[in-house]
């Protein structure tokens, strides 16, 4: 008997390089599974777009992902997870196929930030969307009604590394200017969530502006945890998901241009497909 080509990889949505600090993480713990990774990274940054704007971009980009075959997508993305995520979920899954599956990394990452503070004075860095939105608040306050929030959106912290800008002397302002206008909010934050995928990019830049006794929270770890747990509890999408050990990746710029920097934020050679939208 031949084996039936299976090809059901798990998506991996962010709106550019971000989402690959996740991919990275997930397939350090999951590395059985095929993946598929889909960078927007022509339409990034997402974290200055409008609610709308975010919404029709990720839903867009979602919809190509089911269509390549997948029954589960990440949103690898804080700003996707703020402003699309419930309505894909609520309002379009039903429509587009019930049986595939959307989740997100804000939720995965406020299960677990009160276990990590002793002040319960909690600090979130993120895109100008993520924060307006306030959905760390909102949802820390469901899991740790105790803990006090404080939020500072970085909206130069995207571009520099989508422009590949981040390493150079010019970022140190912006780098600075965020986290010292965080810590200004509160002297008891001890705990920091870098509530982007993509600032994990600039974690040793961070550290320098930091003092050592604060924690840095990084979302890939965490969100790889949640989603060993969700297959556990979902044996009907676990059986569903493809195991070759695959990666593909796709991205709507130039593949030249993804591939470079990209292989170099996941430390092994990528080799990209374009996807038109
Ligand atoms: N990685 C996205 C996030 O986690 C970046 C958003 C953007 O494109 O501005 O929010």
């Amino acid at each position: 008997m031949t084996a039936q080509k299976n090809n059901s990889p798990i998506g991996i949505f962010d709106s550019g390089y971000g989402g690959l600090t996740v991919l990275k993480e997930i397939v350090k713990q999951l590395p059985q599974y095929d993946y598929l990774y889909l960078g927007d990274n022509a339409r990034a940054p997402y974290g200055t777009r409008s609610f709308e704007t975010v919404y029709q971009y990720t839903l867009e980009c979602v919809k190509h992902l089911f269509e390549m075959g997948c029954p589960l997508v990440i949103l690898a993305c804080n700003t996707a997870s703020a402003k699309a995520l419930r309505n894909i979920q609520q309002k379009d899954l039903p429509n587009i196929d019930p049986t595939k599956r959307v989740l997100g990394v804000i939720r995965p990452t406020t299960e677990i930030v009160g276990n990590y503070s002793k002040t319960k004075h909690v600090g979130i860095l993120g895109t100008t969307g993520t924060v307006n939105s306030n959905s760390y608040p909102i949802e820390i306050a469901k899991f740790f009604p105790e803990v006090k929030v404080f939020q500072e959106a970085c909206p130069m912290w995207v571009p520099l590394i989508e422009n590949n800008e981040f390493n150079n002397e010019g970022s140190n302002y912006f780098i600075e200017k965020h986290i010292h206008q965080l810590l200004k909010k509160s002297d008891k934050i001890d705990t920091i969530i870098l509530g982007c995928t993509h600032y994990p990019l600039l974690v040793n830049k961070i550290k320098q502006y930091l003092p050592h006794n604060i924690t840095i929270l990084s979302q890939g770890e965490i969100v790889a945890n949640g989603l060993v747990d969700y297959l556990k509890r979902h044996p009907e999408m676990e059986s569903r998901l493809s195991k070759n050990n695959q990666l593909e990746f796709f991205t709507t710029e130039t593949p030249e241009n993804f591939n470079e920097q990209a292989s170099r934020f996941f430390g092994k050679e990528i080799k990209s497909k374009h996807l038109g939208l």
